[in-house]
């Protein structure tokens, strides 16, 4: 991806906003924008790209839909009640790329689950797809042959576990090809509060993941798995959408304390998450207060895995959030915090 400028008409707005992050990628060594360029090209509201045969999707326009990332508090009853439905959606994966995916609850990723040390989860699983998935929470502590096999479409299954751990936690379909239905959108977070809890934060769930993409009908995208196994994705998202808060930045103050809830999804590839500009005050590895490590500037967060990203901000401006992995920070993988 390049920065794109040549040849398209650029807005003032859109030219100071190319500008001010010109300035931010010059800090971080002289890359090229994190598809910054993208946005000029667009100012939402694109009709979806025609899908051709052995190219991979490009994103045109802003995101005018995000994901809310804001985390929604827990909900004060210890057992509470959760139905998930797998069903086959196309969805938003970029501005004007549609995607044939197989979801949660409809959206990519499904539903934040926000529980509290000690509560137990009462959990049905609902297949209304047309072909067999599963359910694997990496909060829980259930056996896998028993609550973890494939259900047929039309069937269901309940089964309850207690929050025994605090942290950030992937729940995933778990039926071979695990690569495909994961790529394919079957996933969500969970977090689950420590007990006691955390000191009060603006709060942030953030889904890294790939997309892999072929050509399918109508101009949508449908996966492409010679491409998972070689772990070359096309686009790469927080929340479901490449670039979704650079589009639409999430707003934060100066001097409050912030949190991010970050989970990678993968299927396959590490996150190297960063904030640009700022330091991690604290980061829980695997999002519990037994793990904390201090002034941390990127960390890891394996597929599957889950960390708590704390830091407060003292001056105001636009803070990139990334992988610092940048063949694919440049796929998607970026946001900004506004703070003010
Ligand atoms: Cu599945
Ligand atoms: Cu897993």
């Amino acid at each position: 991806m390049t920065e794109g400028s040549q040849g398209v008409e650029v807005t003032r707005k859109d030219f100071l906003f190319g500008v001010g992050l010109t300035g931010v990628s010059f800090v971080t060594g002289g890359l090229v924008g994190f598809g910054f360029g993208d946005s000029r090209s667009g100012d939402g509201g694109s009709p979806p790209q025609q899908a051709t045969p052995g190219s991979g999707p490009q994103p045109s326009g802003k995101v005018t839909n995000p994901y809310p990332a804001s985390l929604v508090p827990a909900t004060a009853e210890t057992t509470k009640q959760l139905t998930l439905e797998a069903t086959e959606k196309t969805v938003d994966i970029a501005a004007g790329v549609r995607y044939n995916a197989w979801t949660f609850g409809d959206s990519v990723p499904g539903p934040v689950v926000h529980m509290r040390q000690g509560d137990t989860l009462d959990f049905t699983f609902k297949n209304t797809s047309s072909q067999g998935h599963s359910i694997d929470f990496h909060s829980a502590q259930t056996p896998w042959n028993v609550n973890y096999v494939t259900i047929v479409p039309g069937k269901s299954l309940s089964f309850r576990w207690k929050a025994n751990f605090p942290g950030v936690f992937m729940y995933h379909c778990g039926t071979p090809f695990v690569l495909h239905h994961i790529a394919n959108g079957m996933y969500g977070a969970v977090v689950v509060d420590s007990d006691p809890p955390l000191e009060p934060a603006r709060e942030y769930v953030i889904v890294q993941s790939e997309f892999y993409a072929t050509a399918g009908e109508n101009g949508s995208w449908d996966a492409d798995e010679e491409k998972m196994k070689a772990a070359r994705p096309d686009l790469m998202a927080f929340n479901g959408a490449a670039f979704q808060y650079r589009d639409n930045p999430l707003p934060a103050a100066v001097g409050e304390k912030i949190r991010l809830y970050v989970m990678n999804a993968g299927p396959t590839l590490f996150s190297a998450f960063h904030v640009i500009g700022a330091i991690f005050d604290r980061v829980l590895v695997d999002g519990n207060p037994r793990n904390p490590l201090y002034g941390i500037s990127t960390y890891t967060v394996a597929p599957g895995q889950g960390c708590t990203f704390d830091l407060t901000v003292p001056d105001a401006g636009q803070y990139p959030f990334v992988t610092h992995s940048f063949a694919y920070t440049e796929l998607g993988a970026v946001g900004l915090l506004d703070v003010k």
